[in-house]
């Protein structure tokens, strides 16, 4: 059965937790490919609310297997902590959760050179999570990574950090005059998280080629969204690692021909949270109403997020770059009550008259001036809405408005943060 991609078509934080959460009652497993403990994703179960930061979304749904893939970054502090919560909450995890040999750990001194990077006066400042995530894939491109398998085999793993420590102790003392890390401390904790760890580690694309082949239905769940790609995002204001579907053969070890169903999911409108372009974005009280309404606050950092209107040639470009069959539309609840509903439908660079297409260069992003339609609001409550029928024919307009312009169809509709709050036409 051809798998199913799950991507986040703006700027992160556009309901990928919910969605993947959702619909993983189709799927056999649900699989990580890039990213780290960066992500934060949200999930609303009877009431309950849990944030994943690198668990796959998957895990509610008992008996699903759930994988960590090579692409990841993984931070063992972050994912030891999330496993003993999800346990303590009287949930089995550990035979339905395998982890990637081949995936990089996030090291304490990965998060100490994303903060001193961050620190740095003359510096570009990416507003990173601080999470290490720069550091690591930086490590990870430069082959001095310490992977799961080093992790988990303490010889390789007390030379590894050996050499690294040295290396990061005299960079961090002589450019920033920080103190040293002790290396003999930190490998003593790695070796401890790398024995708990030990029996989830292996070789997880073997696993999943192999469950492809057995016809088993793959969801692979994408982390931050594609104008966060380190490639095809807004370079440098990106996070390191490719956060659209481009990621998921080389972050996972299965072909890209393996994925036959791509969902990009994308709010009704944009948020972004860190330093970096965003054309529709919304500087006065109706980005207040949207940050206010739709709670966009991070869920990793509890940074308040930027919030503008939905941006259609950037989705567009989304959709173009990861050939979504399929949009999931977010939030449209928030934006109930509100008169009028601006839609960025192409953009003015330096005043040289209207282009309809996403600029790419992050300079020309930076000085596009949006062009915004408005289209009447509705004033109905539709967080119980069910049918898209049911919606207010204004609400209905615009969806539709969204879909014609960013060329694809939809295929959920959300109303509410909870798993019932959500209208399906139809899913893979
Ligand atoms: P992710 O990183 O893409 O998984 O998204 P986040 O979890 O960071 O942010 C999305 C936030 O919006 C979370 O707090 C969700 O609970 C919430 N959410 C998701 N869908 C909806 C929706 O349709 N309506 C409302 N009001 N909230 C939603
Ligand atoms: P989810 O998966 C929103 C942003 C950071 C910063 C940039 C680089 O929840 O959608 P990093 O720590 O990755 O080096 O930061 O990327 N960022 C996110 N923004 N949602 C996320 O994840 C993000 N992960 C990273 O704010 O601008
Ligand atoms: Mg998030």
């Amino acid at each position: 059965m051809p798998a199913t991609s799950v991507i986040g078509a703006q700027w992160g934080d556009e309901g990928k937790g919910k969605i993947i959460d959702l619909i993983a009652d189709r799927a056999d497993v649900v699989v990580r490919f890039q990213g780290g403990a960066n992500a934060g994703h949200t999930v609303i179960v009877d009431g309950q609310k849990s944030v994943f930061h690198l668990l796959p979304s998957g895990v509610l749904h008992p008996g699903k297997l759930n994988v960590i893939g090579n692409g990841v970054v993984v931070d063992p502090t972050v994912l030891l902590e999330e496993i003993d919560q999800f346990e303590s909450r009287g949930l089995e995890l550990r035979n339905r959760l395998l982890l990637s040999g081949a995936a990089h750990c996030v090291m304490p001194y990965h998060r100490t050179l994303d903060a001193l990077k961050e620190g740095e006066k003359a510096g570009v400042k990416i507003g990173t999570t601080g999470r290490g995530i720069g550091p690591a894939y930086a490590d990870k491109a430069n082959r001095c990574g310490v992977r799961l398998w080093d992790l988990v085999d303490e010889e390789r793993l007390r030379v590894r950090l050996a050499a690294n420590v040295a290396d990061v102790n005299r960079l961090i003392t002589a450019l920033y005059d920080a103190p040293p890390l002790d290396a003999d401390a930190l490998y003593e904790t790695a070796r401890a998280q790398g024995r708990r760890l030990a029996p989830m580690v292996t070789d997880t694309g073997r696993t999943l080629r192999g469950l492809l082949a057995e016809g088993k239905h793959l969801f692979f769940e994408g982390a931050q969204g594609v104008l966060l790609d380190l490639d095809h995002g807004t370079y440098p204001f990106v996070t390191s690692s490719n956060a659209d579907s481009l990621g998921i053969a080389a972050g996972t070890g299965v072909p890209p021909t393996a994925v036959g169903h791509q969902i990009g999911v994308a709010k009704a409108y944009c948020t972004r949270v860190g330093a970096g372009p965003f054309p529709s974005e919304l500087h006065d009280e109706v980005g207040e109403r949207l940050r206010a309404g739709g709670g966009e606050f991070g869920a990793t950092t509890g940074r308040p997020r930027r919030c503008g209107w939905f941006d259609v040639p950037a989705a567009r470009y989304a959709a173009q770059l990861c050939g979504f069959s399929g949009l999931a539309i977010t939030k449209l609840d928030v934006l109930s009550g509100m008169e009028e509903i601006g839609l960025v439908v192409g953009y003015d660079v330096d005043g040289l008259g209207r282009v309809d297409e996403y600029p790419v260069d992050t300079p020309l992003v930076e000085r596009a001036r949006p062009v915004i339609e408005t289209y009447p609001g509705w004033s109905e409550d539709i967080r119980d809405v069910r049918s898209y029928d049911d919606l207010p024919s204004t609400c209905r307009s615009f969806v539709d408005e969204i879909c014609r312009r960013v060329g694809v169809p939809w295929e959920l509709l959300s109303v509410g943060p909870a798993r019932e709050s959500t209208i399906i036409r139809s899913v893979a």
